[in-house]
């Protein structure tokens, strides 16, 4: 996941004399003998970077590097490598935090040490320095935030990594004792703790203890994002504090995930659900409750697809129904009508009181603009970005897709430059192929999109 980038296969971007022309000046990626460089050049002046890392290559790579010239400092370059789209991208266009493009300068050298936030998720590292940061920053989800270590840098220092990219020690703690004989731990031992932290017991009791091992995966799925009122984060690597704002509060990560190979299997996923509440175990207590032949999940309706992942939208762990009405009332997204876009918020109501005798009066909503409108459209045009974003996914999963494409080509033009390349991988989930450059160029003048914008829209 994070590698040098001399390593063997580490490098998935076009290095091979790639240029993109950007806001006024040009991105050049090229590879020599040296190694990857980064060159940008704009108005007489050019910043060339040497490619020292990589991180992430499956739905994105982004680079490290430092500057021809400058005094050595890693630092992270200002394009990225989105494999699904076999393209080079500028931040804004794959990282939803910048409000205006206007705000991002690519060609300005970057002096922000690359040490400061990244390898805190992406490397492995002696625990004594997590906890020194969440002593220093008063920041810190997972088990580092119950002990103190007084002095201490917030910064990584880099000769101290264990490995780079995530290993063992991660995870589990006393691994040099343990190489000695001692058992491992998840819970630190020998720390200065605060009141309240867990004590180290056993690893097969750890291991038990949702309060332990999900703050062990809490050390680095807990990014920032915004969220909804029930605490729902809009974008992924925030799935710790999203299970831990759940009301189940006895479900772990592992009840899941297996933490030694990743990945996530959806009827996995399900079996825990049925497992906890065994009064859903049976499928026809199950198809009583859902209203919906077995196609529509538990997750579907308890975990939807409301997170903004890497190169697609994945679901929610905040566990929840579709029937807060703090939520409903904000238009939030809700499980039901992102399915059923083409419906109104007055119908979910009524189908919620039809079939879970649930009493909601959208009457003093205003969020919608007017409560038979199709929902679908109210979040596609909604000020918010990230409903937007959602919205678009789920039409693209939805039958209605195709009858959608002239408002999700209208969504092409957004303003912001992460939702027009998320509207068009729902477009090109929608046609079964990708857009070309020539229909249609997200980093394109306003003219020139809105004419290849009118290409769109005769297909
Ligand atoms: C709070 C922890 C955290 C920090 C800090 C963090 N990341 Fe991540 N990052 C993650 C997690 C967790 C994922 C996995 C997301 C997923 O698959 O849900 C991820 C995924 C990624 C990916 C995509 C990986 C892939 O293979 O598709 C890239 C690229 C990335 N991060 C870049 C960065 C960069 C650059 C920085 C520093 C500016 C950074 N991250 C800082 C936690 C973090
Ligand atoms: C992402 C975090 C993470 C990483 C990295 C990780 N582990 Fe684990 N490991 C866990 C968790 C959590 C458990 C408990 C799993 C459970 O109870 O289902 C565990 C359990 C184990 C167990 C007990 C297995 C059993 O079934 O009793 C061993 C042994 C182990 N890990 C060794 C390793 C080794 C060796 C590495 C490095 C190659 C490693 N782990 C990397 C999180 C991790
Ligand atoms: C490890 C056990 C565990 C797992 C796994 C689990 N839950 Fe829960 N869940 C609980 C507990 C404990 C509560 C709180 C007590 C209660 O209401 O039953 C709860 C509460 C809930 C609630 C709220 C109940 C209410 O009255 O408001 C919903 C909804 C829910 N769970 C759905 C799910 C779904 C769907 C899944 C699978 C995605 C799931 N749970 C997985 C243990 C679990
Ligand atoms: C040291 C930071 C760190 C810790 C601790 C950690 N993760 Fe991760 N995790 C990451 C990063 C970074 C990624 C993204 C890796 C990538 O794709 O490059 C990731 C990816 C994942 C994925 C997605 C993998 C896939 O195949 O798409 C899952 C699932 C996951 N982690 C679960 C866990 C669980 C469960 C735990 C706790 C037992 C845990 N992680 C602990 C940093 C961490
Ligand atoms: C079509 C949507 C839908 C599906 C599918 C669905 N649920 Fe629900 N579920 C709801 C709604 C709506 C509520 C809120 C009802 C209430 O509060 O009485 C709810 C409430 C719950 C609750 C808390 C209230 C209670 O009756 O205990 C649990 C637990 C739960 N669901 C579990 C599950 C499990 C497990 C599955 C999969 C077998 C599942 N649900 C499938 C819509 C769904
Ligand atoms: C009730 C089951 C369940 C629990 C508990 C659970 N997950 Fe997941 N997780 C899933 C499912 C299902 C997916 C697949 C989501 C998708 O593909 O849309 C997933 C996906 C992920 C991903 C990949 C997201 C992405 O952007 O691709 C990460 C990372 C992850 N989980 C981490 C965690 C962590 C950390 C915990 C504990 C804090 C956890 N999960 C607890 C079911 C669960
Ligand atoms: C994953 C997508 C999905 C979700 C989530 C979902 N539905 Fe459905 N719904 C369907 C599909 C597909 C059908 C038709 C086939 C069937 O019954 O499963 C349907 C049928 C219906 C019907 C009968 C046909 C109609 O259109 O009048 C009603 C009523 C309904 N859903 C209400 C709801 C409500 C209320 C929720 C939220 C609690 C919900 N659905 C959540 C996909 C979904």
């Amino acid at each position: 996941m994070n590698q040098r980038a001399e390593t063997a296969g580490a490098v998935v971007g076009d290095f091979a004399n790639a240029v993109v022309a950007y806001a006024g000046g040009e991105a050049r990626f090229t590879r020599d003998r040296e190694g990857y460089a980064m060159t940008l050049a704009r108005a007489g002046t050019t910043v060339r970077y040497r490619v020292t890392r990589t991180i992430g290559r499956r739905g994105l790579q982004e680079y490290v590097g430092t500057q021809d010239g400058g005094a050595g400092l890693e630092v992270r370059l200002p394009f990225g490598w989105w494999p699904r789209r076999g393209g080079w991208y500028p931040q804004p266009y794959f990282d939803p935090w910048f409000a205006a493009e206007a705000s991002f300068d690519a060609y300005a050298p970057v002096t922000e040490p690359w040490a400061e936030r990244c390898p805190w998720c992406h490397s492995t590292y002696p625990f004594e320095q997590r906890i020194a940061r969440a002593t220093q920053k008063a920041i810190g989800h997972g088990l580092e935030q119950h002990f103190t270590a007084p002095g201490g840098s917030d910064r990584l220092a880099l000769a101290q990594q264990v490995t780079t990219g995530i290993s063992c020690e991660s995870c589990h703690l006393g691994g040099r004792a343990h190489k000695a004989g001692a058992p491992i731990h998840f819970v630190p031992e020998g720390a200065a703790a605060r009141a309240g932290a867990p004590l180290p017991t056993t690893f097969a009791a750890e291991r038990k203890d949702p309060a332990i091992v999900n703050t062990v995966c809490a050390q680095c799925h807990s990014g920032p994002s915004p969220r909804l009122p029930d605490g729902t984060a809009l974008r992924n690597s925030s799935e710790a504090l999203d299970l831990a704002a759940s009301p189940c509060t006895t479900a772990r990560c592992i009840d899941c995930h297996d933490p030694h190979r990743g990945g996530f299997d959806e009827a996995r996923a399900t079996a825990a659900c049925t497992s906890c509440h065994p009064r859903f175990a049976q499928p026809a207590a199950a198809a009583t409750h859902s209203g919906h032949t077995a196609a529509t999940t538990c997750l579907d309706c308890h975990m939807p697809r409301i997170v903004m992942g890497i190169d697609r939208v994945v679901r929610t762990h905040r566990i929840s129904s579709p029937n807060d009405p703090a939520m409903l009332a904000v238009a939030a997204p809700n499980a039901c009508n992102l399915c059923h876009l083409d419906r109104s918020i007055s119908w979910t109501t009524d189908e919620l009181r039809r079939g879970y005798e649930l009493a909601l009066d959208p009457r003093t909503w205003r969020a919608y603009g007017g409560i038979d409108r199709p929902v679908g459209e109210v979040w596609l045009e909604n000020k918010e970005p990230a409903y937007r974003l959602l919205a678009a996914a789920a039409y693209a999963r939805s039958p209605l897709a195709r009858f959608a494409l002239p408002a999700l080509t209208k969504a092409l033009a957004d303003p912001l430059p992460h939702l027009r390349v998320w509207t068009m991988f729902a477009i090109e989930d929608v046609i079964g192929r990708k857009l070309t450059l020539a229909e249609f160029d997200p980093r394109a003048s306003a003219v020139v999109r809105a004419r290849q914008l009118s290409v769109l829209r005769l297909r």
